[in-house]
């Protein structure tokens, strides 16, 4: 495993990290998900993402359950979780980054992870309805309260992310270090022209989600959609176009040939093809069974294959 800053602070991630998102509790009971976190462990990996939403609180509290039986040395791992759709019906408690929802929620998390502290601390989304201002000295005052070392956004928009960044440099409060983008084959937005500045001035990292876009880059779902997939979770319905597209899974059998030549699974392929962002710090992979682990661990291996014309060839077939 080899590790990168998050951007320019001093905290250093896994290349590769391990989410919760679909998988824990939904699809692995306590048994799978402590093996899948140990296998991630054994490969390496320092960080493990959660999020209050995932399983409605129970994804967290499967993972401090399985925290607990690792045992694991504190300082040997990152643990974050996200803030913002909430657990709870009402007004304040929804889709929302507001002081007051922050600051109780962020004890709910730490209570279903059963820790004093995360290491990371996302805004899910942005919330156009709370002042920036509101939710930056919420997100200072949470730090200050030791409940997370550091503090990032998830799905902002660039100006959004400097506007953050400006109101914590003009009040001293703490900032905002990272983003957590959406980031694939696909799915190359977040890292467009309008983040230059947060990314190359601001010196802010990212863990990136949905290396795989959900499956498809696997190839898995060039039949259609397997009993045992994602795709086929109760629930996930919203999920299964995006999945059997067409014109999706022409360019990934494009793909194919290009992984074959290297040696590597489809999953393989592109997940070595994230880390060829330098502003990439983290991919978080995500895994329903301990194979799956293993397997994309192994991208690593692959990512000093990736040539300029190779990326050029991967970008006409993505174009
Ligand atoms: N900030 C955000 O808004 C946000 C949003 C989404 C995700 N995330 C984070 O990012 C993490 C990763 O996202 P993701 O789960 O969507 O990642 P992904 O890599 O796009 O998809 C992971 C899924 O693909 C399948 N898979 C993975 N490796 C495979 C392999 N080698 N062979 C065959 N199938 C394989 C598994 O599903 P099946 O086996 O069930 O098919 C696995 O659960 C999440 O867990 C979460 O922590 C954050």
């Amino acid at each position: 495993m080899k590790y990168r800053h998050l951007g320019k602070a001093g905290i250093q991630v896994s290349e590769l990290s391990l989410g919760s998102w679909v998988t824990f509790h939904t699809q692995s009971g306590i048994g799978s998900v402590t093996a899948m976190m140990a296998a991630a462990y054994d490969a390496g990996v320092n960080f493990f993402d959660n999020a209050e939403g995932y399983a409605g609180g129970k994804s967290e509290e499967i993972m401090g359950a399985a925290l607990k039986k690792l045992a694991w040395r504190r300082g040997s791992y990152l643990v974050s979780t996200k803030l913002y759709w909430g657990l709870n019906e009402g007004p304040n408690e929804q889709n929302t980054l507001n002081r007051k929802y922050l600051l109780e929620s962020i004890d709910g998390s730490l209570g279903r992870l059963d820790l004093d502290y995360v290491d990371l601390l996302f805004c899910h989304r942005a919330d156009p309805t709370t002042p920036i201002e509101e939710t930056v000295w919420a997100m200072h005052n949470i730090i200050e309260r030791g409940k997370a070392l550091y503090w990032g956004t998830s799905e902002w928009e660039a100006r959004e992310i400097l506007e953050a960044i400006d109101v914590a440099e003009r009040h001293h409060l703490h900032k905002p270090i990272v983003e957590q983008p959406v980031y694939n084959l696909f799915q190359r937005h977040r890292f467009g022209p309008a983040y230059e500045p947060v990314y190359k001035d601001h010196g802010y990292g990212s863990t990136t989600w949905s290396p795989l876009a959900s499956g498809v880059l696997t190839g898995k779902y060039q039949a259609g959609i397997p009993d045992d997939s994602r795709g086929a979770v109760k629930g996930m319905e919203w999920i299964q176009d995006q999945l059997t597209d067409a014109d999706r899974l022409a360019r990934v059998a494009a793909l194919e040939p290009l992984a074959k030549d290297m040696g590597a699974s489809l999953a393989q392929f592109s997940l070595a093809w994230c880390l060829q962002n330098p502003h990439v710090s983290s991919v978080i992979t995500g895994a329903s069974r301990v194979e799956q682990i293993h397997e994309n661990m192994k991208a690593l291996q692959f990512v000093e294959q990736f040539t300029p014309d190779l990326i050029e060839e991967i970008d006409r077939i993505f174009a």
